[in-house]
């Protein structure tokens, strides 16, 4: 008999059938009670077992954890909280777990605990509700951008160049770094390496994605991005995906529509397609949240999901924050760890949440930043201080994106990474572009995870990756 997935089953169920399922159970009651998983749903179908007929030795080997194919027949189910049950004509213990070892059981584990076995935390409730929807996330992104024709670019992994200026990077070497060649001014000698040049890993597809879009018009990237930095918070990873659209005659202001847009179609999506999931991830947040002060607990999911579809993000300039921020409550009481005394500051988390959940309580798009504290591309507006810079702000999250209209213009771009301190030589590929044909362009980048925070509701970045990477931990 083939296989039915719990899932189709339960939607489709056909009463007096005979199926064969397979999966993990998740708990045994009564001897009579098998409730099992086999992650096509958060929901488990229950299996019902006249302990009297089976054989006591296998009975003993239906334990949480253990996998299991059981064959029955379907029918509406007698107690609460199921439509269906099937009736075990056979079953089979395919993998036993070991009580007295397998770590997890059936209660409440804690987020921290789970995360030193992440190897087996699929198994829980939460983690297969997040995977899905990271899933379902994952190809709404492609969906929106295949829907509007653009054309997703694999950009490498492994770089060339330290231009970006994201964040420190990784190096890539195949030099025994226990006998390092030297050149003759005592360094490293990276001509004899792989790529007979210092290489790393990336953190952004960004300038390879400009050079795309400056003759396909509208591309994307969605790929692994590696930062060495050094925090460890809870909004931060050292490996995480980012999605960065690069559009070819878009100013600033057409930057900001598509962010929007493509944020609230993200939701949207995740609202319209996984509405098992979030129920439960909803409901386990309204528990969490239990356990803080009434003032201090945000709101409950859905609210905070369609509140994003339904309503238009704020767009201000930096210099209107800074003049909100240096009014505001915080600032003059001198609650702020950075507090805001002039203009050029550079916004610090706490700056953009009191922005965010405080003042505006909705998304917050910023825009023209002081020159000195965003990345040399971005595009010099007329005041001659300000980029045209972009950063999106969300409730519980802060900056979500970031992202600019590009410098176009060769010799201001020139002058720029003089600034800078960039060689012109290790950028010569992307100077060309502005040499050759150049075209204003913007685009911006979207932390993939930040995403996931938002639409799952957890609140640690660790917990919607599968396999975190922060500094001191790469184990699985
Ligand atoms: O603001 P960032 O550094 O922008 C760029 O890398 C540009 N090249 C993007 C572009 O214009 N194409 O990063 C973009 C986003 C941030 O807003 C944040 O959501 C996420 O990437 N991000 C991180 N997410 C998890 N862990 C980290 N260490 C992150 N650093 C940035
Ligand atoms: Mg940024």
């Amino acid at each position: 008999m083939k296989r039915t997935k719990i899932n189709d089953l339960l939607n489709t169920p056909t009463i007096g059938s005979e199926v064969l399922v397979k999966g993990w159970v998740r708990t045994f009651r009564s001897n009579r009670f098998i409730a099992i998983n086999d992650g096509s749903t958060i929901n488990n179908i229950q299996a019902v077992l006249d302990f009297e007929k089976e054989d006591e030795n296998q009975l003993k080997r239906i334990t949480t954890g253990s996998s299991i194919a059981v064959t029955g027949e379907v029918v509406a189910s007698q107690g609460k909280g199921q439509s269906i049950e099937i009736i075990v004509k056979s079953f089979e213990i395919l993998g036993d777990a070991n009580p007295e070892e397998f770590p997890l059981q059936p209660k409440k584990h804690s987020l921290e605990f789970l995360r030193e076995i992440a190897h087996l935390r699929f198994r829980t409730s939460t983690f297969s509700a997040i995977s899905r929807v990271r899933h379902a996330m994952i190809f709404a992104v492609h969906k929106f951008f295949n829907d509007k024709g653009f054309y997703n670019i694999h950009t490498p992994i492994i770089t060339g160049s330290d231009a970006e200026g994201a964040g420190e990077m990784f190096r890539v070497t195949t030099l025994d770094i226990e006998n390092l060649p030297k050149n003759e001014q005592g360094k490293i000698d990276a001509k004899q390496d792989f790529f007979g040049k210092e290489t790393n890993l990336t953190v952004s597809g960004q300038l390879e994605a400009e050079l795309a879009a400056l003759a396909l018009g509208q591309v994307y990237t969605f790929g692994p991005t590696i930062r060495a930095e050094n925090s460890n918070t809870t909004r931060h990873l050292a490996e995480f995906w980012m999605i960065e659209p690069e559009v070819a005659f878009n100013d600033i202001h057409d930057n900001m529509d598509l962010a929007e847009e493509m944020l609230k179609y993200c939701v949207k999506y995740a609202l319209d397609n996984c509405a098992e999931d979030l129920t439960f991830l909803a409901s386990r947040l309204e528990e969490e949240e239990k356990s803080k002060p009434q003032d201090q607990r945000s709101i409950p999911l859905f609210e905070k999901l369609n509140f994003v579809v339904e309503n238009d993000f704020v767009r201000l300039t930096y210099t209107e924050a800074i003049d909100i921020l240096k009014r505001s409550k915080p600032n003059q009481k001198g609650q702020f760890k950075y507090p805001i005394n002039e203009w050029g500051a550079d916004l610090q988390s706490e700056h953009e949440r009191f922005l965010v959940e405080k003042e505006f309580k909705k998304p917050v798009i910023l825009i023209d930043y002081p020159a000195k504290i965003k990345s040399f591309y971005m595009r010099q507006n007329d005041d001659g201080k300000t980029v045209a810079a972009m950063d999106i702000l969300f409730p519980g999250i802060g900056e979500i994106v970031g992202g600019s209209q590009r410098e176009e213009r060769l010799d201001i771009l020139k002058e720029k990474i003089k600034t800078f301190n960039i060689p012109e030589e290790s950028v010569w590929w992307y100077l060309e572009t502005r040499k050759f044909g150049t075209v204003p362009h913007a685009g911006f980048g979207l932390g993939f995870e930040r995403l996931m925070l938002f639409v799952t509701g957890m609140t640690n970045i660790r917990d919607v990756i599968p396999f975190p990477r922060t500094p001191k931990n790469a184990e699985f």
